[in-house]
């Protein structure tokens, strides 16, 4: 099995590299438009940037979902879109995302999943775009997962947001699904060890998830979190590891073109899947190979191939 970590900007990489439907299950957590910077611990240069603008290059972008082999239903929501949002940060968002949602798309294999990871500013027209993708080409909707914390403030003008948004898409009418049970169950029917579940890192309790259903109370990464890499935005490995057993095999390849410290690269090694890695930043690849290393071993590294 090959793993792949590549250092460089996910649409020409999954372009030049990702061949057409090589892949089971792709994850992606992309910036959420938050218009701010993210910074490592106390570095003083940002991590990576999350703002949006509408410029030259957005533009170029938006023409190429014109003119290019996008869905009628795409071209017709983006010919639509600027009259309702304006033509701004999240019309440049969207544009980024909806061309690299194009190759996730070609890239995955026809029984491939594929989970989007948002939050509720923005996945009401992340939806659109994953609709007017996947569904005229045979794909279907399966779930809208409610990721439920209870990290970060309250609020005084409003309810706390506690809560991000995880859309999970099929590329056609089959594909691989084990639906999450009780541990008693998945021990015995499917032979899980102990340590396929996660315990709460601070508490050592099993979570309090139901299993099953599409609200998920896993905790975040907490200030005190052992798994706590420093690394802004940082994903739960449990998190993770959930959505790749329900949706793929042991030895099936897993991409997170979006891939940060390295969350869902770690969660499917420990699970036997193969990946492939994609971020624009050199410290988020340098702190997601680290974390391998730091977990299975070096001998890990051997199959990476660093593509900057
Ligand atoms: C929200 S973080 C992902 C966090 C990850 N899920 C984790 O648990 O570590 C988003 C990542 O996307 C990367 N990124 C932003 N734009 C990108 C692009 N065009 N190509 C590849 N990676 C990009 C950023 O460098 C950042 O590391």
């Amino acid at each position: 099995m090959s793993n792949y970590l590549y250092c460089g900007d996910n649409l020409q990489i999954l372009r030049d590299f990702v061949g057409s439907a090589t892949v089971d299950f792709c994850y992606i957590d992309p910036p959420f438009n938050s218009q701010r910077n993210y910074y490592t611990g106390r570095n003083s240069s940002p991590t990576f940037i999350d703002m949006w603008h509408w410029d030259h290059l957005a533009a170029q972008k938006l023409q190429e979902i014109q003119a290019q082999d996008f869905s009628p239903t795409t071209i017709a929501l983006f010919q639509a879109l600027p009259a309702i949002i304006g033509s701004g940060s999240l019309l440049a968002y969207l544009v980024h995302l909806t061309l690299v949602i194009q190759e996730i798309h070609r890239v995955l294999k026809p029984t491939g999943s594929f989970y989007l990871h948002c939050d509720p500013m923005a996945s009401h027209y992340l939806k659109l775009v994953l609709d007017t993708i996947f569904c005229p080409q045979g794909g279907e909707f399966q779930n809208e997962i409610i990721w439920s914390y209870r990290t970060g403030g309250a609020s005084r003008k409003r309810f706390a947001r506690k809560h991000d948004v995880i859309f999970f898409y099929t590329k056609s009418q089959q594909w691989v699904f084990h639906a999450p049970k009780e541990k008693s169950y998945m021990m015995h029917r499917y032979g899980f060890k102990k340590s396929n579940f996660q315990l709460e890192p601070e508490t050592g309790r099993q979570y309090s998830l139901v299993y099953g259903r599409d609200v998920l109370e896993i905790p975040a990464i907490g200030s005190d979190s052992k798994e706590r890499l420093g690394f802004p935005t940082q994903k739960p490995e449990a998190l993770l590891s959930y959505l790749l057993q329900a949706s793929s095999d042991p030895g099936q390849v897993v991409l997170d073109a979006y891939c940060g410290c390295g969350t869902t690269l770690v969660a499917a090694q420990r699970l036997d899947r193969a990946w492939i890695g994609i971020d624009l930043n050199h410290e988020s690849i340098k702190i997601g190979q680290q974390r391998l290393v730091d977990n299975f071993g070096v001998s890990c590294l051997e199959n990476i191939i660093i593509h900057n």
